[in-house]
């Protein structure tokens, strides 16, 4: 499978390099084709490592992440293209966080009666979003058994047969609990969960944890 990863941070890194350890062909994109970190990306991960701009990912990917800060999200996919991702699933890992004095707030643009997986679902109509390891550290995302217990993996979107896709993905990627929480809206919740890392990390001074969900 081709996928595309927006972004180049420590999430675009997590994923890209897991997925190609899955045998996948991955291209990591930023604004510029000449960003260093995807370049150095492509050239230490292998044959079937690639970089490009977000255009070039999204045209690549028959699946696409998107790995990009929270706030510039939309003007990502934007540059992106809408045509280029039309039919294809696009998995949100992204945060509205705007970060201040130690704490985490919700970007009023992309929070309240709303979130940043229902608007990115309605700039890209014609694409399955699916909103799902947005609330834990990038390390968990790909190792979720490196923790003592199993954590539960928590997805949403519109579509069902993407979900489905994303559940055999997280499979892939070591999770043993998921849970499917529901249509995109779903996402204010899953972003709301993402800030708990602050009071989480404060009180325990590291990121190596996550939810389960005991039912
Ligand atoms: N770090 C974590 O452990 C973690 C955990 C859960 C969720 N998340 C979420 O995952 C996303 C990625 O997090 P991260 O820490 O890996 O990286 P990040 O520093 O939040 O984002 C880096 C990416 O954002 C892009 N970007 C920055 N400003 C931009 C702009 N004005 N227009 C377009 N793109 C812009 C950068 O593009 P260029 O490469 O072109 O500079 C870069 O690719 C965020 O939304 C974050 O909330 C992070």
């Amino acid at each position: 499978m081709r996928y595309g990863i927006l972004g180049t941070g420590d999430v675009a890194h997590a994923i890209a390099t897991k997925l190609i350890g899955l045998g996948h062909e991955v291209m990591m994109g930023a604004r510029s084709v000449t960003n260093e970190k995807a370049l150095s990306w492509a050239k230490n991960n292998g044959e079937r490592a690639f970089n490009g701009t977000f255009a070039d990912v999204a045209r690549f990917g028959e699946r696409v992440f998107n790995c990009v800060q929270g706030i510039h999200s939309l003007e990502a996919l934007n540059a992106a293209g809408k045509e280029n991702l039309s039919g294809k699933l696009l998995i949100d890992l992204a945060n509205p966080y705007i970060y201040k004095d130690g704490h985490i707030a919700l970007d009023s643009r992309w929070s309240g009666t709303t979130s940043l997986g229902e608007e990115t679902q309605n700039l890209l109509p014609d694409t399955k979003v699916v909103k799902t390891l947005n609330y834990l550290c990038n390390h968990l995302m790909v190792c979720p058994d490196c923790l003592p217990a199993p954590i539960t993996g928590f997805y949403c979107g519109n579509d069902t047969g993407a979900k489905a896709e994303v559940a055999a993905l997280l499979k892939d990627f070591g999770w043993t609990d998921t849970l499917d929480l529901g249509d995109i809206s779903m996402s204010r919740y899953t972003e709301m969960l993402g800030a708990f890392w602050v009071a989480a990390l404060n009180a325990t001074g590291n990121m190596d944890w996550g939810f389960k969900l005991v039912r």
